[in-house]
């Protein structure tokens, strides 16, 4: 793993593999090792580079609010370092969340998108209001209060009774977020805009990835992205929850790379 000052912060990330870069975004409130499994496979034949977002791993939030803008900001002051300039760019709900912004703001630099069980909507009110709940509890009683209340959340109904290596390590995820941290990214969540319209832009062949158990972006928000990108592929995950990657990581991967392998990189 590495640490490196960029747009006055620390950014912390992990970089395997050689040949065409392959950009994995995490979703909140995790880190850049919930990629274990699609980095062993990818880099085989990719260069795969990992941030840690804004207030997650060991990137930390400079101020009370990381906007999604800020988080692809560091994405692509990250790119500038490591000398890469075209990406195929993939994200799991924040990561996603973040993949939308990136894709607005360069949308040349993104050869390929991958959004996994994310959505392109903005949070609605009460969505809204729930998060500040969150950041409340998380500020005043710490993260471990909300591992209890996400778990259900992330993970499938059978992961979550059955799965104790996957819900372990998903909760001690959750636990190493800095409390300042998660409630960064709660604010930029609550604050992101509306990405709808930018879904029929999108020039860049697209992967859309979706646990067909997901709870928090369902089916529904995969297919409405499936209909309005023009170029893009839906593959549902039997059985796995929100955490597609983490659940069902065979299965995720072999539809990462049957995409990969389709594009010519
Ligand atoms: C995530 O997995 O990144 C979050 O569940 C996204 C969200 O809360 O909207």
């Amino acid at each position: 793993m590495s640490v490196v000052r960029l747009s006055g912060i620390e950014i912390g990330y992990t970089e395997v593999g050689q040949g065409s870069a392959v950009v994995l975004l995490h979703g909140f409130p995790l880190n850049r090792s919930m990629w274990r499994d699609q980095m062993q496979e990818l880099s085989v034949a990719h260069r795969v580079i990992m941030p840690d977002l804004r207030g997650h791993g060991d990137t930390v939030a400079s101020s009370a609010q990381a906007t999604m803008d800020e988080m692809a900001g560091d994405v692509a002051a990250l790119l500038d370092y490591l000398k890469i300039d075209q990406i195929v760019l993939g994200g799991l709900s924040l990561g996603g969340y973040v993949a939308f912004a990136f894709y607005r703001l360069f949308p040349n630099r993104v050869r390929a998108l991958v959004l996994a069980d994310t959505r392109p909507q903005a949070d609605s009110e009460e969505a809204r209001r729930n998060r500040e709940v969150m950041r409340k509890h998380v500020l005043q009683q710490g993260i471990d209060t909300i591992a209890d209340e996400m778990l259900p959340k992330l993970l499938a109904p059978a992961t979550l009774a059955k799965d104790f290596e996957t819900v372990t390590r998903v909760r001690e995820m959750i636990v190493g977020t800095q409390p300042e941290g998660a409630a960064a990214a709660l604010g930029g969540m609550a604050a992101r805009r509306d990405q709808s319209d930018l879904l029929s832009e999108i020039a860049s062949p697209t992967l859309i990835i979706v646990g067909s158990e997901d709870s928090v972006t369902p089916l529904g928000d995969a297919e409405l992205m499936h209909r309005k990108i023009p170029n893009s592929h839906l593959e549902i995950i039997e059985g796995a929850g929100h955490l597609s990657n983490i659940e069902r990581p065979v299965e995720f991967n072999r539809a990462l790379t049957d995409f990969m392998n389709t594009l010519e990189l």
